[in-house]
């Protein structure tokens, strides 16, 4: 089959791999019909994730058409269609029983990997690094799906792939990022990153009760996009960030900060500087630019929510703000599994329709000129979705 490989920092390559094949009674074989480029790609792409190998297969957003399922698969039978949660979890633990998905603590087959980086281990993730299980992605024709009763999301047929691929991840991370903000009616959330995550926060916080959502980035079509959705857009590169959200607050900060920018957070100035030369000398893996401001602006007693993926370890990160003004600090790989079916009834009602996010399609034979496009945010790229 033909798959996306990972070599090294810019790349990756369309290549042959093995098909997949059973290998545990629990396990399916998925043919992609649909699959994308996550933002949680690109810092393997930038070479800022530990333990990827030369010749790995990513991508963990995709959905497709059930080939063939082991022994003890009961609730999806060949020929189903469905989409496929970004963390793999077994179901039974005592994290999965709890909701707590992406932190399983059976599916991850390299777990003493992990413990180094981490202090223990956590749900293995399709193509996304050894010590996330070493398991081959979804940028590919095909791919195993382990646990696949729990992995797996039956769509209904009316329903075309660009309205429910993004069950996988984004649109439940976006909805987990909101949810973690413990909003009960009439807050005002500020969002830092307008790119896929960014944009079903918004939403999600809208959802959710949020009066007001501030969304902040410097891309015009995404800083538009999330315009459309409702919110009032700060452009970093325009304004000072920091003052213009306490003006907007008369003084108090946001209720709740959304962190949906990540590791490798944007920053023109002396401050981004030291942030890119300690992230390039490895004396700090991850580039805490937003997740410092978002605790700085974050009203007192109010939560900061991290959707944004950090990896290691990070510099400089206000302790006393956080302390001194009693934060409530939540992140997490996105429980995807919790959500889903609830934003299915959502996508089914016409609450809301995910593929206003799709800017590019491609085939996936396009995809090492897909991941160039998506890291340059070049030519409106805000998503792309890749048919095999
Ligand atoms: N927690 C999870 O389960 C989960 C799931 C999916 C993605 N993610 C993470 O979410 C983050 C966003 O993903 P995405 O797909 O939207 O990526 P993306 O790269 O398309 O979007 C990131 C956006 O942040 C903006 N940005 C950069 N610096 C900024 C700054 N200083 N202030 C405000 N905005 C800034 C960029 O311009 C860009 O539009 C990534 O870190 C990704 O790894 C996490
Ligand atoms: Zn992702
Ligand atoms: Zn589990």
């Amino acid at each position: 089959m033909k798959a996306l490989r990972w070599y090294d920092s810019r790349d990756v390559r369309m290549e042959d791999a093995p098909d997949p094949r059973i290998s545990d009674p629990k396990d399916a074989i998925l043919r992609v019909t649909s699959t994308s480029i996550c933002g949680s790609d690109l810092h393997l792409y930038d070479g800022f994730v530990a333990t990827l190998e030369k010749g790995d297969i990513l991508g963990h957003e995709f959905m497709g058409e059930v080939m063939e399922v082991g022994a003890a698969v009961k609730s999806v039978r060949p020929g189903d269609r469905v989409v496929v949660a970004f963390p793999v979890s077994c179901g039974e633990c005592v994290y999965c029983q709890k909701g707590q998905f992406s932190l399983c603590h059976n599916s991850n087959p390299n777990k003493d990997l992990q413990h180094k980086f981490l202090g223990n281990h956590t749900a293995a993730i399709y193509g996304y690094s050894h010590m996330f299980g070493g398991l081959p992605g979804g940028q590919a024709q095909f791919v195993r799906v382990p646990y696949a009763d729990i992995g797996m999301l039956k769509v209904p047929s009316a329903l075309p792939d660009e309205k429910v691929l993004f069950l996988s991840d984004i649109f439940p991370t976006g909805y987990n990022a909101a949810e973690n903000c413990d909003l009960k009616g009439g807050e005002t959330v500020a969002v830092w990153g307008c790119g896929p995550v960014g944009q079903f926060s918004i939403r999600s916080a809208f959802l959710l009760g949020a009066e007001r959502v501030i969304a902040i980035d410097h891309v015009p079509e995404r800083l538009e996009m999330a315009k459309k959705a409702g919110a009032i857009t700060l452009n970093f590169d325009e304004v000072k960030v920091h003052d213009q959200l306490m003006e907007m607050t008369r003084g108090h900060g946001p209720d709740a900060c959304i962190d949906a920018v990540g590791m490798e957070a944007h920053e023109g100035g002396f401050i981004g500087m030291y942030d890119k030369i300690k992230q390039v000398a490895r004396l700090q893996t991850d580039r805490p630019f937003v997740l410092r401001q978002a605790i700085m602006a974050c009203r007192k007693g109010g939560v900061v929510s991290v959707m944004g993926a950090y990896g290691g370890f990070g510099d400089k990160i206000p302790l006393g703000a956080m302390f001194n003004k009693a934060l409530t600090i939540r992140q997490c790989q996105a429980h995807v599994q919790k959500y889903w079916h609830k934003l299915l009834d959502m996508v089914e009602s016409g609450a809301i329709d995910p593929s206003f996010v799709v800017s590019h399609r491609m085939p996936l034979s396009e995809t090492v000129e897909g991941y160039k496009m998506f890291l340059e945010k070049r030519d409106g790229c805000t998503k792309i979705v890749l048919k095999p």
